[in-house]
Parts: structure tokens; sequence; C-alpha cells
């Protein structure tokens, strides 16, 4: 049997978990690909810090460049993160004719292009299963199960670390800052949290899926992101109040000509099963023309279901590769982007004044007569509906109050003239919280 001998650069969170699944079963994944596949080399920046794994018979490298040449490497895993040396690491591996397996949603939304451009032309495969949630098998699904398809809309929970602080933040009233530090010491969030927390990272992942959705170039720039930080143990309460609940969602949505690409906090109704995600979970939600709604459910962080997503690209790279006379060739049995060539279009994306949504709204007002009426008066002059409107009665020793209005859908830029004009009354204290209404149906 053949072997296929993998460089593993990082041994952080992703790194260890993925050496451990390759380690202990080893026969199983020989049995299912026909070929060996042995961990070599690995790399970290401190060679003497105690890892969670067995690094027996692994030759170690301070210098990830110098495993990428080694002769004893023939696929190249980049679980490092960040992008300059990551890209370097990636470029070098595929010049040298090395299949590259990463986990760095960053690296491919922002250098993708380039990337992959490059590794087609070389014929090098290069595969991100495990960039976008986790254990998901979700890049797999758009590139191949839903491959007949036509999508529409992809709207998911892509961030393991902001799903699981809303969670506890939601159920157990704890503090943003608390969850956060357990996201940390669990290795759920990024090297940097605000990647987690404002929607970077997210936007990164969304970045790759709707790519692989629309057939349209990596444009991480393109992406509109709002994070979580903003939002209050009171907004949460108030939106279930009204039979909703608060997610932080990444959406690729088709309309008309173009394309939205969004990522913020979302109003779900609670009777959609996403709206139950909760914890590291996460869920993609996937429209296609002949299918339906499909749902992808699955750990969204965390070493092993990661790691589990980098092991099932090594096992599609062992079927793909074959020796020949010492020379390994590999087939292009998936193209990363799931297009030949990377073949793409070039919809618009729409910006984010164009955005169609319904609305949560959370005005802080002082408690006077007639004050309702102004608000109302303000959203029927933009001819926009209202769903539903609450008063909240001020607590002990207070004398304003909060409102809380969900509007029935209508254009960003309306619903953004009706909040200047109400941050314009006297009447209106603080900022006012605008939260986007999804139906997802
Ligand atoms: P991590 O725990 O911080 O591990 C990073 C590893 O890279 C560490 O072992 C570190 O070495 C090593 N490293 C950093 N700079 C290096 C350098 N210059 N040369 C060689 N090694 C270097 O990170 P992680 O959570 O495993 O994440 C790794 C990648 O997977 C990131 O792209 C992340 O976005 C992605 N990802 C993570 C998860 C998750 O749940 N954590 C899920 C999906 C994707 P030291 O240990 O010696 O510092
Ligand atoms: N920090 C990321 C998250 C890791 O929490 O989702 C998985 O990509």
């Amino acid at each position: 049997m053949n072997t296929m001998r993998i460089g593993v650069v990082g041994l952080g969170t992703v790194g260890a978990g993925t050496v451990s699944i390759l380690r202990n079963t080893e026969k199983e994944l020989a049995r299912r690909s026909g070929v060996n596949i042995k961990v070599t080399a690995a790399s970290a920046r401190d060679l003497k810090k105690p890892r969670d794994c067995e690094l027996a018979d692994i030759a170690l490298f301070a210098d990830a460049l110098e495993l990428v040449r080694d002769d004893n490497v023939d696929v190249v895993v980049e679980l490092m993160g960040g992008e300059e040396l990551a890209k370097d690491i990636v470029s070098l591996a595929i010049k040298l004719g090395k299949p590259v397996v990463t986990a760095n949603k960053a690296l491919i939304a922002v250098h993708g292009a380039q990337l992959l451009g490059q590794a087609a032309q070389a014929g090098v495969p290069i595969k991100f299963e495990a960039a976008v949630a986790g254990g998901i098998p979700i890049i797999k699904a758009l590139r191949e199960g839903l491959a007949a398809n036509r999508i529409d809309l992809v709207a998911g929970i892509i961030n393991g670390t902001g799903n699981f602080i809303l969670t506890e933040m939601k159920e157990k009233g704890r503090s943003f800052p608390e969850v956060l530090a357990e996201a940390q010491a669990l290795g759920y969030a990024e090297a940097d949290p605000t990647f987690d927390i404002e929607g970077i990272d997210a936007a990164h992942k969304l970045t790759i899926l709707a790519s692989l959705a629309f057939g349209i170039p990596l444009q991480f720039d393109a992406v509109y992101t709002e994070g979580i930080s903003q939002l209050k143990l009171d907004d949460l309460a108030y939106a279930k109040e009204f039979g909703y609940r608060i997610k932080h969602l990444g959406i690729a949505k088709r309309v008309g000509d173009g394309v939205e690409l969004r990522v913020h906090p979302t109003l779900i109704p609670q009777k959609r099963l996403i709206a139950h995600v909760n914890g590291v979970m996460n869920a993609v939600l996937v429209k296609g023309d002949s299918v339906g709604n499909t749902l992808h459910y699955g750990a969204g962080a965390g070493a092993l279901p990661t790691a589990s997503a980098v092991v099932a690209d090594l096992l599609d790279l062992a079927k793909e590769s074959r020796l020949q006379n010492e020379q390994r060739q590999w087939t292009q049995s998936a193209w990363p982007l799931g297009f030949v060539n990377n073949e793409i279009d070039e919809l618009p994306i729409k910006p984010a004044s164009e955005f169609r949504s319904a609305y949560y709204l959370r005005i802080e007002v002082s408690d006077e007569v007639g004050v309702m009426s102004k608000l109302t008066t303000a959203f029927a002059e933009q001819n926009i509906s209202l769903e539903g409107i609450k008063q909240k009665e001020p607590n002990l020793g207070e004398d304003g109050v909060s409102v809380i209005l969900i509007t029935k859908e209508c254009v960003e830029h309306q619903i953004n003239t009706v909040i200047d004009q109400l941050k314009a009354m006297p009447a209106v204290r603080e900022d006012i919280m605008r939260i986007r209404v999804e139906y997802l149906n």
C-alpha cells in the first residue's frame, strides 16, 4: 500500500486534533482510502511546549517553510492561522507540487483567488473543508451533493464562539466577557477574538460559501459585517417576547440581478429549526431551486470536530493520488470552488442601503404623552408598516421607557431615514438599536 506523508504546520487546537485522529484511526483510514496516511513532520513556534497529541516518530521544525521543503513531506496541512506566513507556506507547497489542506478561512477568503489560481495552473489540489463551519461538510455539500441546484440562499450560524456567547448569555444570564474567556479556554476562539465577536471570521466563511454557491469571485471586502458586541441581554429577551430568537447569521442571498452578502445579528422566528441551534453548534441553511431548503448542522469549532474535516480532505487526497514511476499525479476530481477552472460569474453585490429586510428597533424614550404617536407617524411617512409594537414599563425610579418595534419588510435606506428622524426627536434618548429580521422560508 502507498504511503502519503503529511507535514502538519501548527500544533495548537486543530493541529493536535488532526495528529490525534490520524494516529488513532490509522487502520480505518487506510481501509477507506487504500493509502497509509502518516504524519512525518510537524511545525510550531515553541517546540518544547507540551502538546495534546503524541509526537513520537514525527520530525519537528521550528521553521514551517523548512517543513514544506522536507523530502519526507508529500502533503502540507496548514493549521497555523494568520495570513502572510500562511500564504508563503501554501504558495511554496504549490510550487513544489505538494497538495495543501488548510482550515484557514482568512487565508482562503482574502488570498484565495491568487492561491487557488496558482494551484489550478500547477495542477496541485488545495482543500479547505475545515475552514467553514468546523465539522460540518458544507463545502462538499455545496460542491457535490447540491451541485444540481441553482442556489438562492445560504444563511448560517457560522461562528461557534459567537453562538456559544449568545446562548450562554440568553440561557444563563452570563456576562459577555466571562463567556468569551471560556470560549478561548475551550479552543473555539480565533487568536484575535475580535474576529469572532465583530463578525470578521463569519465574513471570511461567508465569502467562501458565497463563492461556492453562486460561482462568484472570493470577495471578502464586499461583505457587510456587524458583530454581536453591541447586543444587550434585553434585546435577546424582547426578541423572545415577539416569538423570535437572535442569532448571528452569515447570509448570501440572490436578489434580482445581484447578491446580498451580509453578516449581522438577526431575529429569526423561533419556529425555524435554525433558531434552536445553540452553544458552539453551527448550522447552515441552503436553499436550492430543486431540493428546496436543506439544513446542515454540527459542531462549528473545537479540536476534534474541526480535525474531522481536515482528515476528510486528506482522505479525499489519498483517494485522488496515484503513483507513477515515483512521480505522484493528482486527479482534479473536485475543483476548489466547484467550477471547472474556477469559471466565475460577476454578479453585482448589493450595497447595504439596498438590502431588503424587516427590522427590530429598540428605542429609549422619555415617558411622556404623545411619544408613541410621533414614533409611529415617522414610520407611516416612509410607508413602512409595523408588524408589532410594545412599550416596556419603566424600571422603579426611572422615567425612561423602551419601545420595541418590528417592521414589515422594507428597503434599508427607508429604515435609515426613519432612524435619523427619530434620533432628532427630543424625546428619544439614546442610540437606537436596529437588528434585521429574516424569515428564512
Ligand atoms: P492555535 O491553537 O492558536 O494553534 C496555532 C498553532 O500554530 C500553534 O501550535 C502555534 O505554535 C503554531 N504557529 C503559530 N505561528 C507559527 C509559526 N510562525 N511557525 C510555526 N507554527 C506556528 O490555533 P487553532 O485554533 O488550532 O487554529 C488554527 C487554524 O485553524 C486557524 O486558521 C483557525 O482559524 C482555523 N480553525 C480553527 C478552529 C478551532 O476550533 N480552533 C476551527 C476551524 C478552523 P505554538 O503552539 O508553539 O504557539
Ligand atoms: N473561531 C471559530 C469559531 C473557529 O468560533 O467559529 C471555527 O472556525
